[in-house]
Parts: structure tokens; sequence; C-alpha cells
């Protein structure tokens, strides 16, 4: 029984509002990688909800310790006081990252973790006495969250038209390049030359005016568009040698995503700040956070009279504690489990090898994977002048999969728990769901 009267009242996120109500998808239980709906059909989840469930759903020992946490200690004002778990989950949360990145300033979501590292950027610029540089370089069809500095630098048009002047930003070229990486196995050998038009933009705007370049590894809500090899490493290069950050933007990439517990372990790439937020407490408990390098903490501490606020930034729920607690106990399983590694063994093999499979469709035009992430990109036009991803979104879920639309693509990132048979499933309803609509 329905414990509400219609569903007019919740404006949904990122949604055709008018579509769904009047064609509702309710999800009503979720256990392990399938969610059930309200008319009692099994789905499964080949997105981990939205990239983030990487251990599973409903997982018992995550849920204990929230109920646990929120009778022990619920809440207390971050600002100026602390509790124990946040210091806990700080420290075993740098347990698993990459070079010094030993500071880890907390938010509630990916987009305020990019704010956050996008303002540390700049605060780190003035501390050092370099307040002209404050220009920010994001990429083409990156999504970096919805908030007005995420969107900046973001690189998707839609969600930047219509919202006024934005920050002072530049963007480099995306790497998507099907006429010569299409059905890449993993990274793509050709276009590294596209880290080379960081060098153009600075030569525009003058490293003396640049603060940060923030990337994702591999852009996901873009259409999981992977950097081609040692693309990465150029930007650092270039970066270093220019005195600018790095920021690497790892809500999707990062817990386990590519069979590391970051890209830039996958990648052997440090950057200066990693962002971070979804599979960091297992999308249960909202929890944002960034990575910062101690040399970037230690000199704004240090630029800061003694007894000052260091950094004017911060959010109410900065390392709640009921946060900490799920994401605690979400590392537990990682670590117990080896998820944060599971990506780069045989299943992650299996899922190259079953997502390949689908090239001899006819209207498919790439398949990209690394890790367990992917995606299948259909020709233009293929479903008449509608985008297929929507189409196919729709009628996968219709087939028993929860896959997402990304313009002509659909893009799969699966719990990390996944096992061949639900690879075979996915792989079987992307098919059938194929046959139907082309
Ligand atoms: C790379 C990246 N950054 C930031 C965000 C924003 O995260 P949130 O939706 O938690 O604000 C997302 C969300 O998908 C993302 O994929």
């Amino acid at each position: 029984m329905k414990k509400y009267k219609s569903l007019d009242a919740f404006w949904m996120p990122f949604t055709s509002n008018r579509s769904f109500k009047a064609k509702p998808r309710i999800i009503e239980k979720t256990e392990g990688v399938y969610c059930y709906t309200d008319e009692g059909r099994q789905i499964l989840d080949a997105t981990a909800g939205l990239w983030c469930v990487n251990a599973g759903h409903s997982r018992t020992e995550i849920a204990e310790a929230i109920g646990r946490q929120a009778l022990e200690l619920d809440y207390t004002s971050p600002f100026s006081f602390g509790h124990d778990i946040g210091f806990e989950f700080a420290e075993r949360l740098i347990q698993h990252t990459p070079g010094n990145l030993n500071k880890v300033f907390f938010a509630n979501s990916g987009s305020e973790a990019v704010e956050s590292a996008l303002k540390i950027a700049l605060a780190y610029q003035v501390a050092r006495g370099k307040a002209g540089k404050y220009k920010l370089i994001g990429r083409e069809l990156a999504y970096h969250g919805v908030n007005f500095g995420g969107i900046s630098v973001g690189g998707l048009t839609a969600n930047r038209k219509g919202f006024g002047p934005l920050l002072p930003v530049d963007h480099l070229p995306h790497t998507l390049d099907l006429t010569r990486n299409a059905f890449s196995k993993g990274l793509p050998a050709h276009e590294l030359e596209k880290a080379d038009a960081l060098e153009e933009l600075i030569r525009l705007h003058d490293a003396s005016s640049i603060a940060a370049v923030i990337v994702e590894p591999i852009s996901g809500a873009g259409g999981v568009i992977l950097p081609p090899a040692g693309y990465l490493k150029r930007l650092r290069e270039l970066c270093t040698q220019h005195d600018i950050l790095l920021i690497f933007d790892e809500v999707i990439t990062g817990w386990g995503r590519l069979g590391s517990a970051f890209a830039a372990t996958e990648f052997d790439v440090v950057p200066d700040m990693i962002v971070s937020a979804k599979g960091i407490t297992n999308g249960i408990v909202p929890l944002g956070a960034v990575f910062v390098d101690d040399a970037i903490h230690d000199r704004i501490m240090e630029s800061a009279p003694a007894g000052a606020v260091e950094f004017y930034h911060g959010y109410t729920y900065s390392g709640n504690p009921v946060a900490c607690a799920a994401g605690l106990a979400t590392l537990d399983i990682y670590e117990r489990e080896g998820l944060l590694t599971r990506a780069s063994g045989e299943i992650g093999q299996y899922w190259q090898q079953s997502l390949h499979s689908l090239r001899d469709i006819e209207q498919v035009v790439d398949v990209r994977n690394y890790g367990l992430i992917g995606a299948v990109q259909f020709a233009e036009g293929a479903f008449g002048d509608k985008p297929v991803g929507a189409a196919f979104q729709g009628a996968c879920y219709d087939n028993g999969v929860m896959i997402r639309a990304v313009g002509n693509s659909i893009a799969f990132s699966p719990p990390l728990t996944i096992e061949k048979q639900h690879i075979d499933q996915l792989v079987e309803a992307i098919r059938k769901t194929a046959a139907e609509l082309f």
C-alpha cells in the first residue's frame, strides 16, 4: 500500500518529470546486485545505483554501523568541535590515497567536494602570494557536479547553458575519437596529443593566471570517455612544469571501479588533490571528500595568523558521524573482500570480452571499457531523431536490467561484486533490447 496520494510533490532531479510521472519506475527493495520494483520484478543493477554502490546493495554491516552510530553520537558541530569517528575515518581513508595526499576535507556530495577542491586550489595560490593564479581549466564533456564551480569547469553544455556568467575557466578538448580509437580495449592508443592542448591554453592565458586543472581520469557522465595511454602523465608533467595544480575528480573512478583504490594509483599519476564521493560510503549515506597533498594543506595553515581560522569553508555535515560510520564499514568490506582490486582480475577480463562481443550489433559504433566500467555507443540516428540512450534505458529496464543513458551511448558500472552470470544477463538484455528497438 502506497503511503502517498500522488507523485506530484517530489520534483525529481535530472529527470523528465512528466515522462516519469506518466510511466513511473519505482524501486521498492534492493539486495546484492539486484533491485526489485513495486511490481515485484527483479532488475539487475548494472549501474551500481548511480556509479556508487560498489560493494552491492543493502549490506548488513553498513546498515548496522549506521544504526549504532546514530544511537551513540548522532551529530555534533564540526566547526571547532570534533568527534573520534571523524578522525578515525580520515586516517583510514588516507591508507588508500597515493603520494602525499594525506589530508581529508569532508563534504556531503561529489558536487560539494568539487567546490571544496577548487576553493582549496584558490586558497593555496593566495596563501603562497600568487593570488593572480585564479583561473581554472576543465575539459569538454566533463561532469563535475552541479554547483557553480562544477558547472564552470564542467563541459556538458546542457548543464552550463542558462545559468548566467560562470567562473573564469577554459576547457581542454575531450578525448573521445571514434575515427582512431573505436573498440579500444582498455586505454585507447591514439590521441595522446590532446594533452598538449594544455600547452596552448597556457600560452593563451599564461601560467601566472592559472590555479588548477581538473579532470575526471575517465569521464563518466559524459559517456565513459577514456584517456589515451600516457595522457594523464602528460597533463601531470605540464602542470608540474608550469606550477599549476592538478586535480583528479575521482567521484566515479575511485574505490575500486578501475581495479585500484583510485585511478591515480591505477595509472601511476599522482595529482595534487583527489575528489571523492559515491563509493566512499557505498552510496548509502551522502559524503564527499577531498584528499589534499600535505604541502598544499601546510601552506594554507602556515599563511594564517596563529589562532585564526585558516580556511573559510566547510559544511554543517562535514565529517557527519553517521556518514563516517557508513564509510568505515564500507572500507572494512572493500578491504576484507578485496573489492578495490577485483576489477583488475578475471572478472574485469570477462567484462571486457563480454562487452566487446556486442560489436556485431549493426548499430554499435563503439565499445569502451576499463576495470568494471563500460559503454556502448550507437550510430547517430539509429533511433530516428531521438537519442538512442534514453530509449534503450527504458526498454532495458523492461527487460530486467538497469543501465544509464548518455546521449547515443549506454553506460554501465555494476557493483564490484558482480559475477559472470550477471554480466551474461546484461549482455543478453542489451542484445534483446537492440533487437526490439532497431
Ligand atoms: C565525476 C563526478 N564528479 C562530481 C559528481 C557530483 O556528485 P554528486 O551528484 O554527489 O554531487 C559526479 C556525479 O555523478 C561525478 O560523476
